[in-house]
């Protein structure tokens, strides 16, 4: 008896190992879906109506990161569907992109009840999945939506007032740390900052765009997982 226990229990563990296998292995967003689609690693995995990977070009230059999913978002599966995303597809009509020449994702996948701060434990689950989507992806700048985006992809204690609109490079990879549209909607001075720093985007594209054209094409192997420091989350 105690022998098959061993057994089911050696099989369960070769099976997790299979399945961590293939998120891990995806080589591509759809492939990356139907491998968390029905991820329980966390208590939202309970809670989620959708969970919610990402949406737009997967060969995107630019990738959006916002926060988590809320209501809207949850219910459709979608990112950035309520009013903050629809801030958000204003502001990319404003440099002339819209939604489906972009990629756009979240820190977390799942939405967090009422909307609250995600937690450490969450991050520490759900990050892993977002830096494989940037793996996928490769895009040329990533945009941080905010201080949680910003702080787990750029692992700085600075905040998003000091860091907006500015081009950051870090390995790989180049970031532009923005405001968050929600934040903007509920603090009318910060929706002009962000227009402004909008403009500064398309700027940014486009002297990277040059950087490129001179260094080559895009498609180096990216490390994009950012060394994290967790006693630094509670900083903001
Ligand atoms: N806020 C976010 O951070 N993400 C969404 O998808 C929607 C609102």
């Amino acid at each position: 008896m105690r022998f098959l226990y061993l057994v089911q229990l050696q099989w369960l563990l070769q099976l997790g190992d299979i399945m961590a296998e293939a998120w891990e292995e995806a080589a591509s967003i759809t492939e990356l879906y139907e491998a968390i689609k029905d991820c329980s690693r966390c208590p939202l995995g309970d809670t989620r109506t959708n969970l919610v990977l990402g949406a737009g070009d997967e060969n995107a230059e630019i990738m959006f990161v916002g926060e988590a999913p809320g209501f809207h978002e949850d219910k459709q599966g979608i990112p950035f569907v309520g009013p903050a995303g629809q801030l958000l597809d204003q502001l990319l009509a404003s440099i002339d992109l819209q939604r489906s020449q972009v990629y756009i994702a979240n820190t977390l996948k799942c939405r967090p009840p009422e909307n609250r701060d995600p937690q450490p434990q969450e991050l520490e689950t759900c990050t892993p999945f977002l830096f494989k989507q940037i793996a996928i992806i490769k895009p040329r700048i990533i945009c941080t939506l905010g201080n949680h985006a910003t702080r787990t992809l750029l692992s700085t204690s600075t905040g998003i007032s000091q860091l907006h609109g500015k081009l950051i490079r870090k390995g790989e990879l180049a970031y532009v740390p923005l405001f968050h549209p929600a934040a903007a909607l509920h603090k009318p001075p910060l929706k002009s900052t962000l227009i402004d720093d909008f403009q500064r985007l398309r700027e940014h594209l486009a002297s990277e765009r040059l950087r490129w054209e001179e260094e080559g094409e895009k498609g180096v192997e990216l490390a994009v997982e950012p060394e994290v420091e967790p006693e630094q989350m509670g900083l903001f």
